[in-house]
């Protein structure tokens, strides 16, 4: 399917300082749209950023019918530009759609529409640590009050100049504080946690928005399960580590398989770091933490990339203290970074050039 190019160049509207941009704020001038109607994806096309004409009755507006995806281009030593494993994002942007009763997005063409974005924004690529953050979405589109699934979507593609996702984390690693959510929960058995459902994001607004209040950047939610395990965070994956070992809850159906968790887990075995899928139930994970067990913990995700926790709060008022960054998250993130931006070999075939290296640096 061919992608018309209907963008208008312009350069950065700012300076591209990575330390100096503040996340999902700063947005590249064209944006990709694609549309579903009749059983075909129509239309591919590059075109400047503007408002849709959305029908207030839109199935999206009234029963969240939308997903997304987030993934990032990245400025290499070469001065080429590579996204990173865009393939497991377009599998789960088709999972998400699976699971919400939308028609899946052709791998060819999700691939297509986040090159092509990023090709045309290639002067838009802020260095090292930013990156140009991709935001592919598929809401239904269709007018209709009854509950039911779109006939009508709309694709579409956002491109993001960025800097940290965390203000604490602007020079990279850095820290953050978490609080552990004890009365909110994010997903449960047979709902959509598994997937990127625009609305699981929704429920964690409120206690996220709470725990700004006691100074943290972010919550970690438990599952529903008697013992109360570890899950994840409102956006990101979680990892801690015991003994030298890397652990993380595994994937099952509350969790979101993280492409950036999945990445780390490869890499710490290249690295020689063991690495144990497993969720604490609740007590005991604040018994290691209180104990000392518990020596490292870190958030990972595309937007987050790894980011430090140093402080664990409950909503009961405790707070564990944590060495933050720790010596094990910083050679993770040394060696992520290092593959993301070119450093070190792509053992994985991790890289996807989208731009070969010329003149522009
Ligand atoms: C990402 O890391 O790309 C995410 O989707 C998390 C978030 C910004 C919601």
């Amino acid at each position: 399917m061919t992608i018309q190019d209907l963008s208008q160049r312009r350069p950065p509207q700012a300076e591209l300082d990575p330390s100096k941009i503040a996340f999902g704020k700063m947005f590249a001038p064209n944006m990709f749209v694609c549309e579903y109607r009749e059983g075909q994806w129509q239309n591919p096309r590059l075109e400047p950023l503007a408002n849709f004409n959305l029908h207030p009755a839109a199935i999206v507006l009234h029963y969240a019918q939308a997903i997304f995806e987030g993934l990032k281009a990245f400025r290499q030593a070469d001065g080429s530009i590579a996204l990173f494993r865009p393939e497991k994002n377009a599998q789960r942007f088709h999972d998400s759609a699976v699971r919400m009763c939308m028609p899946p997005v052709p791998e060819e063409l999700f691939l297509a529409a986040v090159s092509e974005l990023t090709r045309i924004h290639e002067d838009h690529v802020p260095r090292e640590p930013g990156s140009l953050y991709l935001r592919p979405v598929l809401i239904g589109t269709e007018a209709c009050i009854g509950v039911r699934a779109s006939s009508e979507y709309l694709f579409y593609a956002l491109a993001l100049p960025s800097g940290a996702y965390f203000p604490e984390a602007k020079n990279g690693l850095g820290s953050v504080d978490v609080l552990i959510s004890e009365s909110v929960v994010r997903a449960a058995p047979g709902g959509t946690g598994n997937v990127k459902a625009a609305a699981n994001y929704a429920v964690t607004l409120k206690i996220i928005s709470d725990a700004k209040h006691q100074n943290c950047a972010q919550v970690l939610f438990l599952d529903v399960s008697p013992e109360h395990r570890v899950e994840e965070m409102g956006g990101m994956n979680i990892m801690f580590v015991e003994n030298g070992t890397l652990m993380t809850p595994p994937i099952n159906s509350t969790t979101l398989p993280g492409v950036v968790r999945d990445s780390i887990l490869v890499l710490a075995q290249d690295l020689g770091i063991p690495t144990r899928e497993f969720a604490y139930p609740a007590a005991e994970l604040f018994a290691k933490l209180k104990s000392g067990a518990i020596t490292e913990s870190f958030a990972c995700g595309t937007a987050a990339t790894i980011t430090g926790i140093a402080h664990l709060l409950t909503e009961r008022g405790e707070k564990f203290a944590l060495p933050a960054p720790g010596p094990v998250s910083e050679k993770l993130y040394k060696h992520l970074t290092g593959v993301q931006y070119g450093r070190v070999p792509d053992l994985h075939g991790w890289r996807r050039t989208v731009v070969e290296a010329h003149s522009l640096v």
